[in-house]
């Protein structure tokens, strides 16, 4: 098969095609055949050496994490998908699972069924952002009717799919965005749009229960005097918001990073939200594996709306 293979950590010319075995289902897995894979900041930063460069090891690496395709084989004790369904899912992060690939073996229950609503250049693009945002706003802050959660980067990738998260929790949502994008967000349902580069947020954003950060550092701390007695900041990347973690208890207010983990449950809720036409996953641009490198350097400019997708 031909997979996007990294012979060392380093700039983004070192992805390159190359021939690899396909991979054999163990006993409860599966075999996807990969129509098409999401990037995420986090390939990126793995790429360099950072991220989770340390999980995976000395290289030759697959990047990658989402994926959406067809079922081509099922592992012995697979109950739950047949040859030939369309999943999606989030497989085996934060160890590899080679996404950038033509197959992947994972756990059946690593992946859901894509909801017909969904092209597969969607779906790809669906996992690891859709369950960062599903498990931080649900499982983590549990966002209640009426609440008032503040989402920064709220055109990017994860952003767009929490602002509409929240949206069906029944949450008042605020998000930070260039004013560029505001009428975009709008479209989502956002109830109100900061412009954080002509605006400093916390000056004009009214008290919130809870704050999705997606930027970390300074964005963190100030994102703290925004919050309501005993509010909750969520701060991914987590490792630069460490100061602000710290400090928040000393001010009666709560604080945490996280990590998305695989979730099939997750996926069903996200496939559910799609299927009820909640939730919809924007897509700025597509990729072949051979321009794998283009979008890496596009994703890095930090500005990207939606998310960007490989073409496998
Ligand atoms: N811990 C975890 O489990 C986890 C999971 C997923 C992602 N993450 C992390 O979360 C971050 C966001 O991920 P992502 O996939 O959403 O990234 P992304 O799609 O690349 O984010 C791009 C967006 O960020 C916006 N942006 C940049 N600087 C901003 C600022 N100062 N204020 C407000 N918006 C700003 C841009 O909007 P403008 O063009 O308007 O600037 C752009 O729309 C990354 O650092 C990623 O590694 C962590």
């Amino acid at each position: 098969m031909r997979a996007v293979v990294l012979d060392r950590y380093g700039p983004a010319e070192l992805l390159t095609v190359a021939s690899r075995s396909v991979p054999e289902p163990l006993p409860t897995e599966i075999r996807v055949k990969v129509a098409a894979a999401g990037v995420n900041p986090v390939d990126w930063k793995t790429r360099e050496g950072a991220g989770m460069a340390k999980v995976l090891g000395h290289p030759p690496v697959v990047l990658g994490w989402d994926v959406a395709g067809v079922v081509e084989s099922v592992g012995p004790g697979v109950t739950r998908f047949a040859i030939g369904d369309r999943v999606f899912g989030m497989p085996w992060f934060p160890r590899q699972a080679g996404a950038y690939a033509e197959y992947v073996t994972a756990p059946s229950r690593h992946f859901a069924r894509t909801p017909r609503e969904l092209s597969d250049v969607e779906a790809a693009g669906l996992p690891l952002a859709g369950l960062t945002a599903w498990q931080a706003l649900v499982d983590v802050a549990q966002v209640r009717p009426g609440q008032r959660v503040l989402v920064h980067a709220a055109a990017g990738g994860v952003g767009h799919l929490a602002v509409q998260i929240a949206l069906s929790r029944g949450a008042h949502v605020i998000g930070t965005a260039s004013s560029s994008k505001h009428r975009l967000l709008g479209g989502l349902g956002l109830h109100e749009a900061v412009n954080y580069r002509g605006t400093s947020f916390e000056h004009v954003v009214e008290p919130v229960d809870v704050v999705l950060d997606l930027i970390g550092g300074e964005v963190a701390m100030r994102s703290l005097e925004v919050l309501r007695p005993g509010g909750l900041l969520i701060s991914l990347p987590s490792g630069s918001a460490a100061d602000a973690i710290a400090e928040a208890p000393r001010r009666g207010l709560r604080a945490t990073g996280m990590l998305v983990e695989p979730d099939g449950d997750g996926l069903e809720e996200l496939a559910d939200l799609v299927r009820t036409h909640r939730l919809r996953v924007l897509v700025e641009e597509t990729f072949t594996l051979e321009r794998v490198a283009e979008a890496h350097r596009l994703g890095e400019r930090g500005a990207t709306t939606g998310k960007l997708v490989l073409v496998v």
